[in-house]
């Protein structure tokens, strides 16, 4: 099994052993992050202002950011998880949007069909040698001028689990280094536009570190 292989099977099982508590206890979570919903608004009003064309939430787990994106206007948006489990929970907790199952690392889309992708905490299980084969597919499905907000864990850690959201799993965690993102993003194509860096708020643990939102486009001509 390659090692893309095996972070794929560990984390599509431990996220299809999670769906319907993870949902019930991260749905409300983003009304006491005015910072993360400021970048969140600001991604929806760069992609807006990108053209036509769908915009996908990878690694969109239920939904709720999703959802959070068509609330602030954002017009034919759409989620993509690896998670079987987590994409039936999305589907009957917002029937009026579009889920599916797929993989970030080989996404089932034509080049340049995205005008936007949000990668929302969906590579916190991503080893960081996999992070260029990730980057590239990013670069592959955005549209020239297609825009990219991917948020992180500030860190150079790797946390083994075996507990979370009320179950016993197995899993680890990567917090990533926000110059080596950078570095990536730009090797792949992409122009990293701003970092936002924030400190722990007081709902997240001191050891969840510092969070890194970085808005980057595909420029208009590669
Ligand atoms: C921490 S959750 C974040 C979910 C969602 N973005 C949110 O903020 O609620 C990580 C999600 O990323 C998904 N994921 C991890 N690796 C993925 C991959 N290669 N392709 C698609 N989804 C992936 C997991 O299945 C999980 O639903």
């Amino acid at each position: 099994m390659s090692d893309v292989a095996g972070y794929l099977e560990a984390t599509r099982g431990m996220y299809d052993t999670v769906a319907v508590s993870y949902e019930r206890i991260l749905r409300d979570e983003l009304d006491g992050k005015p910072l993360d919903r400021a970048v969140l608004a600001a991604f929806a009003e760069l992609v807006t202002a990108s053209g036509a064309g769908p915009v996908a939430d990878l690694g969109c787990g239920p939904g709720r950011v999703t959802a959070h994106l068509a609330r602030l206007g954002v017009e034919d948006v759409f989620g993509i998880d690896l998670s079987p489990g987590m994409i039936a929970v999305a589907r009957s907790t917002h029937p009026g949007l579009r889920f599916e199952e797929g993989s970030m690392t080989a996404l089932d889309l034509p080049d340049g069909s995205l005008r936007g992708a949000l990668v929302w905490y969906s590579t916190v299980h991503t080893p960081p040698e996999i992070l260029p084969a990730v980057f590239a597919e990013l670069h592959r499905v955005l549209a020239p001028g297609g825009q990219l907000l991917h948020g992180f864990k500030v860190g150079d850690q790797v946390w083994r689990r075996e507990q979370a959201y009320g179950h016993t799993v197995s899993f680890d965690v990567y917090w990533h280094d926000p110059d080596l993102v950078a570095r990536l993003l730009t090797e792949a194509g992409l122009v990293v536009d701003s970092r936002t860096i924030r400190e722990p708020t007081a709902s997240e643990l001191p050891t969840q570190g510092r969070q890194a939102f970085f808005l980057a486009h595909k420029p208009e001509t590669v």
